[in-house]
C-alpha cells in the first residue's frame, strides 16, 4: 500500500508519551513488509534540524495554507526515520509549532489556548502538501485528536476534488482522555460546518465540539491501541466516556490492536543508552546496571534491595494517588522506588517531599530523559504500573524484555499483556493488581518482594518474561489486513 502516517508525536524526534513510540515502531514494521509508507508530523520547535539533518524540500517551500479567515505560510522540511528508510515530512505552518512545548506551555503547565487551530492547519498543511507532492497514498493513518482534521476535510471541503478521491481513512485512538473538546465557537475557526456543532449535530457532544467523535464518525475503520481496552470502551461508560454508542454504530469498523515493541530500541542485547548490555544468557550483568543507576542517582546499592522503577506521568490516571496512600507502608519495607517523569505539581510536590525525607529509599526526578528511562528499564528488578486508565501501555512491555518484573494493575493493555503469576505453577509473567484499589497495589508490591527473597524462583520469572515477544511484525501485519479491508470495501 502507499500510505501516509499522521501523528502529532514521533520519537525521537517530538515526545510527549507512548504516542510517539507507536508512531515510528509502526511504520518502520510496515515499511518490513514492503509497504510504502511516509509521516508527516508539525516541526516543533524543540527538533533539532541540525542534530537529525533536516532537508528542505525546494518543491515544498511556501504553500499558503488557509483554515477559516487565518492564511499561514506551510513550508515542510525532510528526513529519514533514524536506522530506516522511512521518510518523514516535519511540517512547518506560520509559527504555530515555533514554540517552546509539544500540547502545553511549559510557563504554564495548560495546553495553548489555539491547539485547536494549530492542528488544523498542521491537518489542512499536510492535505496541501500531498498535492504538492503529487503523492497520492491510498490510505491516511490518523492518530488521536491532533490529526482528526484530515478525515473531516476529505469528506467535506476536498470532496469534489479528484487529487483524494478513493483515499481511505484509518483512525487509531490511543487515550480516550484527551478527546480534543473546543468550545463550540471554534467551529468556524477550523473549517467545519457551524450546524454541526450544535445539540444533535456531528461534531457535538456533552456541550463541547469534540474532534475525536468527527474522526470516529469520519473515519472509515477506527481501531484502539489493546483488544481490552477496545472491550472497556465497548463495555463500560466511565472508560469509553459514552463513545459506545458512536463506535457501535460503526458496527465491525471498530478493532482493538495490541502495540508492539520496537525491539532494536528497547532491547538490553542492543540497548546503546545503557552501561551495561545484557541478554538471558548473562543476567547476571544486569546488576551491573542496577549498581551504575543507583550510583547515578546518588542512592546506596545492595543486592539484596529490590529497586522498584517507576516510568510515568506523574497523574491520579497513572495510580500516583494510590501509590502516595501506601507510600509510608511500603517505605517500612527493605526496598528502593525510583520514580522518573513529567506530571501534575501536587503529586511531583509530595513524592519529592518523600524523596527529600528518605534519600537512600526514594528517587524522583520530575522530567523526562530517554536515556534515564532506558537505565531504570535495565536497572530495576521491577517495574510499577498501578494505573487507572491505560489502553495499552508499553513501559510494561519493555520491562519484560529487560528482565524487570512488571507489577500491573488489572485493566486496559496492562491485563491483555501481563499474566499474574500463579502461585502454585510459578507460571506468568509478572504481578497483577487484584483491583483499582490502593489495598492491591501494597498487596501485589508485597508479593513481589516475598518472590524476590527467592533467587533462584526470581530468575526464573525473569528469564521467562524476556523471552516474551511483543513485536510489530505481528500487530503490522493486523494493521495491513484492516488495510486491505478499508481499501477493497469489505467493511462496508
Ligand atoms: C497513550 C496511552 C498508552 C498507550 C500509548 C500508545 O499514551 O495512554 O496506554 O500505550 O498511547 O498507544
Amino acid at each position: 500500500f502507499k500510505l501516509l502516517y499522521l501523528a502529532s508525536e514521533l520519537s525521537p524526534f517530538a515526545v510527549a508519551g507512548g504516542l510517539a513510540d507507536v508512531t515510528s515502531a509502526l511504520p518502520k514494521a510496515l515499511k518490513n513488509l514492503n509497504q510504502e509508507v511516509r509521516l508527516m508530523i508539525p516541526k516543533y520547535k524543540s527538533i533539532n534540524e541540525r542534530k537529525y539533518v533536516l532537508r528542505e524540500v525546494i518543491r515544498l517551500r511556501e504553500i499558503p495554507v488557509t483554515v477559516g479567515s487565518q492564511t499561514a505560510i506551510a513550508s515542510v522540511k525532510s528526513a529519514f526515520l533514524p536506522d530506516s528508510k522511512v521518510q518523514v515530512y516535519f511540517i512547518e505552518v506560520g509559527d504555530f509549532f515555533a514554540r517552546p512545548g509539544i500540547y502545553n506551555d511549559p510557563k504554564t503547565n495548560q495546553p495553548y489556548p489555539d491547539n485547536a487551530i494549530r492542528y488544523a492547519f498542521f491537518c489542512k498543511a499536510a492535505i496541501e502538501t500531498l498535492k504538492k507532492l503529487s503523492w497520492q497514498p491510498e490510505i491516511i493513518h490518523c492518530n488521536d485528536w491532533q490529526t482528526a482534521f484530515v478525515p473531516v476535510y476529505l469528506k467535506t471541503l476536498y470532496m469534489g476534488d479528484p487529487f483524494f478521491k478513493g483515499i481511505k481513512t484509518i483512525y487509531t485512538i490511543h487515550n480516550l482522555t484527551t478527546q480534543g473538546e473546543f468550545d463550540v465557537e471554534v467551529a468556524e475557526k477550523i473549517d467545519f460546518d457551524k450546524s454541526q456543532v450544535k445539540k444533535g449535530g456531528m461534531f457535538y457532544k456533552d456541550g463541547k465540539l469534540n474532534l475525536t467523535k468527527a474522526a470516529i464518525l469520519f473515519s472509515d475503520f477506527i481501531t484502539t491501541v489493546s483488544e481490552n481496552y477496545a472491550h472497556e470502551i465497548l463495555t463500560d461508560d466511565k472508560i469509553g466516556f459514552g463513545f459506545r454508542e458512536i463506535l457501535e454504530e460503526k458496527e465491525d469498523k471498530f478493532e482493538g490492536i495490541m502495540n508492539g515493541v520496537d525491539y532494536a530500541v528497547w532491547s538490553p542485547e542492543k540497548d546503546k543508552y545503557i552501561p551495561f548490555k545484557y541478554s538471558k544468557e548473562e543476567i547476571e550483568k544486569k546488576i551491573e546496571n542496577k549498581k551504575a543507576m543507583l550510583l547515578r542517582l546518588g542512592m546506596p546499592f545492595n543486592e539484596d534491595v529490590p529497586v522498584i522503577g517507576m516510568i510515568s506521568k506523574l497523574t491520579e490516571l497513572k495510580g500516583f494517588d494510590l501509590l502516595l496512600e501506601v507510600l509510608d507502608d511500603l517505605l517500612k519495607e527493605d526496598l528502593q522506588l525510583v520514580i522518573h517523569g513529567d506530571g501534575e505539581r501536587d503529586i511531583a510536590e509530595t513524592l519529592l517531599s518523600y524523596a527529600k525525607k528518605f534519600p537512600k529509599k526514594i528517587s524522583v526526578s520530575v522530567t523526562y530523559d530517554e536515556k534515564m528511562a532506558h537505565l531504570i528499564e535495565a536497572g530495576s528488578d521491577m517495574f510499577l504500573m498501578p494505573s487507572k486508565y491505560e489502553p495499552c501501555g508499553l513501559n510494561q512491555i519493555y520491562s519484560m524484555r529487560y528482565g524487570t518484573i512488571p507489577i500491573v494493575s488489572p485493566i486496559g493493555g496492562l491485563f491483555d499483556s501481563v499474566d499474574d503469576i500463579d502461585e502454585e505453577s510459578g507460571l506468568g509473567t509478572g504481578f497483577v493488581m487484584e483491583d483499582l484499589t490502593a489495598e492491591s497495589l501494597l498487596k501485589a508490591i508485597k508479593r513481589a518482594l516475598a518472590y524476590f527473597k527467592n533467587k533462584e524462583k526470581w530468575v526464573e520469572i525473569q528469564k521467562r518474561i524476556m523471552e516474551e515477544d511483543f513485536s510489530w511484525d505481528i500487530s503490522a501485519k493486523r494493521y495491513l489486513d484492516i488495510y486491505e479491508r478499508v481499501m477493497t470495501g469489505d467493511e462496508i
